[in-house]
């Protein structure tokens, strides 16, 4: 057993009684600098452990895991996290990791995974906020055989799928706003990325990038995302173990992707529909180069936008950043 192995053990068997600095140095035959070191790798790795100069070390709780073999276990799909999982502690970001790998052929199916990001993107470049240990931060590679014009309805799939692994966790009222953040109560629990390399006809590979804000407390987002953000632990008040939502989640998304190839988007939309809370209100649509009101008529087939401007024209709305009024 290596000393970090030891020292684990140690805590795990005192859980929540103090062990002193001097005795867990004495015992393992190492210094109180290097024992306090292990705990500072310890807490970096997840472990939440009280410190006081005067008692020692208290172990509070175990981390929440989500490693490859943990994904693994159980895990009821057939490709998605059943190829490569590659998990980090820390990257820049997963999308970008994704895009690498599948550039360089990596399978459908392909997982990356990070406890936190250190450049980790949004729609339109914005900053996507990490927290080791407590959020979900992932990447999958998908190689559909569609055209590209179909795959913005991927991501309103996935926004599907998401919802329902955390609704069968959880009691949360989700609704998703189009095309890529999931809500409650107007604040931000989740949002989608989907990045895609084309050619003319054909898509060689889609990276659906995921983040989910799920065991973090209101108090620890930053200020700027304070009266904008939420998590599912805030919504609740209950810690859920991530890798349930994890496999929830691949297996959901796994079997939406099998209806969206086999049979199209039709049964997907109509899901989609269900979830969200844009069909019929007054809504105000950021683009590049211009600001459009109107109400929201209808999703089409490939997932675009319908809506009725005020003069009454009818305009499809492939991507902007949508406000209801
Ligand atoms: C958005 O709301 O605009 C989309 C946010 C997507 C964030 C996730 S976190 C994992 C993956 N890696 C990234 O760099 N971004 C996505």
């Amino acid at each position: 057993m290596s000393i970090q192995e030891m020292i684990i053990e140690k805590l795990k068997s005192n859980q929540d009684a103090w062990i002193s600095g001097e005795s867990l140095s004495h015992e393992l035959g190492v210094s109180r600098t290097t024992v306090s070191n292990y705990m500072q790798q310890l807490l970096t790795d997840g472990y939440e452990i009280e410190k006081s100069t005067k008692k020692g070390y208290r172990l509070t709780e175990l981390p929440d895991l989500l490693n490859a073999d943990l994904i693994k276990k159980d895990l009821k799909t057939t490709t998605f996290g059943q190829q490569d999982i590659y998990y980090f502690k820390e990257i820049d970001s997963t999308n970008t990791k994704a895009k690498q790998l599948a550039t360089d052929s990596a399978a459908e199916g392909t997982l990356v995974i990070s406890e936190t990001q250190t450049g980790g993107r949004g729609r339109k470049n914005r900053n996507w906020f990490s927290k080791p240990h407590k959020n979900i931060h992932l990447s999958l590679i998908l190689r559909p055989q569609i055209a590209p014009s179909e795959a913005p309805a991927l991501t309103l799939m996935t926004a599907v799928a998401l919802s329902e692994a955390i609704t069968e966790l959880t009691d949360i009222d989700i609704k998703i706003k189009w095309p890529n953040d999931l809500l409650v109560n107007k604040l931000k629990l989740a949002g989608i990325l989907t990045e895609l390399s084309t050619d003319m006809d054909s898509i060689d590979y889609v990276v659906i990038g995921i983040g989910l804000n799920v065991n973090i407390n209101h108090a620890e987002f930053p200020e700027e995302l304070s009266q904008i953000a939420t998590s599912i632990l805030a919504e609740t008040d209950e810690k859920l173990v991530r890798v349930n939502i994890l496999q929830n989640f691949l297996r959901l998304f796994e079997k939406y992707y099998n209806i969206f190839i086999k049979d199209g988007t039709e049964k997907i939309l109509k899901r989609w529909k269900e979830l969200s809370n844009v069909i019929g209100r007054d809504i105000e649509i950021e683009m590049i180069d211009k600001t459009v009101k109107g109400k929201v008529i209808d999703i089409d087939e490939q997932g675009v936008l319908v809506i009725e401007d005020k003069s009454g024209q009818r305009q499809n709305i492939f991507s902007g950043d949508l406000r209801i009024l």
